[in-house]
Parts: C-alpha cells; structure tokens; sequence
C-alpha cells in the first residue's frame, strides 16, 4: 500500500513505526499531514525519509493529488475525522480511522453517503476487539457457553492518571470529542455491540460532573491553581500535575510544538471552562432483546473494566485491571495488571477460565490490529475483529443517544437515521 496519515500526534506513532519498522518492506509511507508544523517535522524526522514527504492541512487535497496515496490514516481530533475520511474516499483511497469515526450523526450521515457513492473500503481501528482476552470473550459466547444473551452488567473505570487526561486538552469539549459517550465509549459500546452481536435500540442515560470541578480544586487545598501545569503556581500540591519537561516524547511531541497552535497538553482538569462530564450511567436495550447497565467514571480508584453477561445457561464474568500510559498525575505504587474470567453455568460450580493473553499496548491489542492492518498474510478473522464504518456508526450512535437522553431526561431511540425520542 501506499499509505498517508493525517494527524501526527501522540496516536500515530503507532502506524508510523510500523509503516517505517517491521512493515516497511511491505508498504510505503509517503506522506504525513498536520495543522502544527512542528509535530510534522518531528514525525518527518522519525519516519527517516525514504520517500515521506510533508504537507501543512490546508493542503491536504494537493497531497492526495500528489503522492498518491491508496490508504489514508486519520489521527487528528475526532470532529475533524469525517472532513478528512469524504475527501479521502473522493479521491480513491481506502481510510483507517481512528476511533470515534465521528462525533455527530450528520459526519456520520456524509461518511456514509461517501462510502455508498465511491464504494471505497473504511476501517475503524476498534483496537480493543484485538485484545486476546476480549476476543475470548467474544469467542466464548459465540459458542453459546452461557446460552443466550440476556443481561449486561459493565462498568469501565478510569484512574485519576489516565481519566483526569480527557480533562487536558481538546476532549474536554464536546464539539472536540463529542464528550466521552462518544470519545471513549464508543471503545466500549462497540465492544458490547460486538460481543452481542446487535446494536442499541434505544438508551436511557444520566451525566455528571462532579470531582473535574472548580469546587474539587478548591476542596483539594489546590485554590489559586494555574490554567496549565507548566504554570501553576500550586503544581507541588496537586496529584494531578502534568509535567511536559520531565518526559522527552510528551516535551517535544507538545511543549516545543506549543507556539506553532497555542495548544496546550498541561491544562488544568479543574478549569471551569471544562464542558464534558466524569460520570456517565446508562441503561441500554438491544435489538437481541439483551438490555445493559453501562457506567464510566473519570476518577475511579482503579482503571479497568468489569463485565458480566447473564444467559439462559449461566454468566460469564470478565475483570481487568489496567495500568498504562504515561498521563501525568500520581498513580499509586505496586499496581498490577491483572485479568480474571469466571464461567458460571448453570448446575455446575464457577470454573476459573484461562485467560488468552498478549503482549503490547491495550492488553495486546495494538499489536495484532497492526498485523491485522499491515501483514502480508492476514490472520484468519473468523469472529469478525476488523471494523468497518457501520460497526463504527453504531458505537457512536450508542453515545450520541445516551448524550441527547442525559440533556432532555427521556429515553432516545437509536435508529439508521440518527436519533430520535
Ligand atoms: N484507539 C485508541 O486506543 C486511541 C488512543 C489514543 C488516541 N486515539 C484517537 O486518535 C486520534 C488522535 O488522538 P491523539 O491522542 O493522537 O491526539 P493528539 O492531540 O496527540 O494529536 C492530534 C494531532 O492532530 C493534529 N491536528 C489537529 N487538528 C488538525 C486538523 N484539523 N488537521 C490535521 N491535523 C490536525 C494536531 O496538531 C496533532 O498533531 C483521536 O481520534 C483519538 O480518539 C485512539
């Protein structure tokens, strides 16, 4: 292939070193594009060359027309994703997208319509699916081992490390990222929909934001806080300091990039101006008939996710602690990641499940969708694991159903068309 990423931030790396590493003999990198000229410099620099050429946003078509690419990665903010994929497809290239594929129905509705028209292949890197043991999961219930699908309990927890990062930059406004029902659930409403094999009906949700708050800051001792860490005059008080400098790839990925765009990594996760929310409670219903209690808090003591399917035959349960990343903040000492599966059937007593494992970020997950993306011989897919842009419009039209439902207190149907009550 021929490949071109949009967006040369902190999540591209990924395809980059691939394109420029282990896959390099089997693709060609030729071009990267962004709005931050440094970024694109420091990313041209890692890429070494060998054919990658640069080119500013705005100049996006003539980097189509010019290098030719016949796949395009998009890694920019996700309100812009849907601009990027129609150009893309227009012009006669394949798209991998990261999640979410967009933020309101109407990008969703042109995406579609742009597919439709070009019939041109979109892929929804839903990175999570890969992970070995969610596609056990998957596997498992495929195979009927607690019957079917009835009930859905599943809480998603973020750390104060990795949750209190939405609350820095750009997600931490909804025209941005579509708030987290729609920026990180969609991780997690594609999974359910996966997993199920179906997609919501309608959604019945409640928001809040509760600890990311001016009053929290204050009931913290962090009162006379900065707008952003790098000056802030309380940063040895506060557990939820971002330090740019201390860290070479966030320093020269974000701080030496800062003055090109004015756009700060380290800003305060108890600014006011902050419009999503850290708590999100939704009950979902199911075209299977399955319903599902969904919750995800941004300032949970532990990061992880707990999930248990109830069946006609029996419950599975799945447990992961998670530690990850480097977001600023302090994470407490001595976590572990740690995964457990329980199968419970029916008659029989609880058995302890194996779990399938895998090294790499996202609990082995990064790897193999690389592969799945990049390698000659692809792995046999017989689960279904890669994601096309309808599995990608169902997880967001989850969250953008759950979001209109917290707004108007009423239970919202999920439909083809986007949303209605
Ligand atoms: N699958 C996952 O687990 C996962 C993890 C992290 C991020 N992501 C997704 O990857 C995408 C990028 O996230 P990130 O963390 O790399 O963000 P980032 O802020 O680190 O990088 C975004 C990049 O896009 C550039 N940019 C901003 N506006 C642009 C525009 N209009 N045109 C071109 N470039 C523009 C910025 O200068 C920056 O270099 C998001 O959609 C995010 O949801 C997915």
């Amino acid at each position: 292939m021929r490949v071109a990423i949009v967006g040369c931030g902190s999540r591209h790396q990924m395809y980059r070193n691939a394109l420029t590493g282990p896959y390099a003999h089997l693709h060609d990198l030729v071009a990267l594009c962004d709005t931050n000229a440094v970024r694109l410099a420091l990313s041209l620099e890692a890429a070494g060359g060998k054919g990658v050429r640069g080119y500013d946003a705005a100049e996006y078509g003539r980097m189509l027309a010019e290098r030719e690419p016949d796949t395009v990665i998009v890694c920019t903010p996700d309100f812009t994703h849907a601009d990027y994929i129609v150009t893309a497809l227009e012009a006669g290239c394949n798209v991998i997208c990261e999640k979410p594929l967009a933020t309101t129905a109407a990008q969703l509705q042109r995406i579609l319509e742009a597919q439709v028209r070009t019939q041109k292949k979109v892929t929804v890197t839903f990175n999570y699916r890969y992970t070995p043991a969610r596609t056990q999961i998957k596997e498992m219930l495929s195979l009927g081992a607690i019957g079917e699908v009835t009930a859905v309990m599943f809480r998603w927890s973020l750390d104060r490390v990795h949750g209190g990062d939405y609350f820095r930059r750009w997600h931490r406004q909804k025209d941005n990222s579509g708030g987290l029902l729609v920026h990180k659930s969609s991780h997690h409403f594609d999974l359910l929909n996966w997993w199920l094999d179906s997609h919501a009906v309608d959604v019945t949700a409640t928001t809040r934001r509760v600890f990311y708050t001016p009053e929290a800051a204050r009931s913290l001792g962090l009162e006379g806080h900065g707008d952003r860490c790098a000056a802030c005059p309380v940063i040895d008080r506060c557990d939820f300091a971002l330090r740019l400098d201390e860290d070479e790839n966030l320093r020269r990925l974000y701080k030496d990039a800062e003055d090109a765009d004015g756009y700060f990594r380290d800003r305060c996760v108890f600014d006011p101006e902050i419009g999503i929310e850290d708590t999100y409670l939704a009950h979902i219903r199911y075209a299977s008939g399955a319903v599902c209690n969904y919750s995800l808090v941004a300032y949970a003591p532990w990061e992880g996710f707990e999930v248990t399917f109830v069946g006609t035959e029996g419950e599975l349960t799945h447990r992961h602690v998670e530690v990850h990343g480097i977001f600023g903040g302090t994470r407490p000492a001595g976590e572990r990641e740690s995964m457990t599966t329980t199968l419970h059937r029916a008659g029989y007593p609880a058995e302890v499940v194996e779990v399938a494992s895998g090294d790499g970020d996202h609990g082995g997950g990064d790897p193999l969708i690389l592969a799945d993306l990049f390698a000659r011989e692809k792995a046999p897919d017989p689960l279904g694991r890669s994601a096309d842009h309808r599995a990608g419009m169902f997880s967001i039209l989850t969250g953008l159903a759950a979001e209109r439902s917290a707004a108007s207190g009423k239970t919202t149907r999920v439909t083809f068309d986007g949303l209605s009550e």
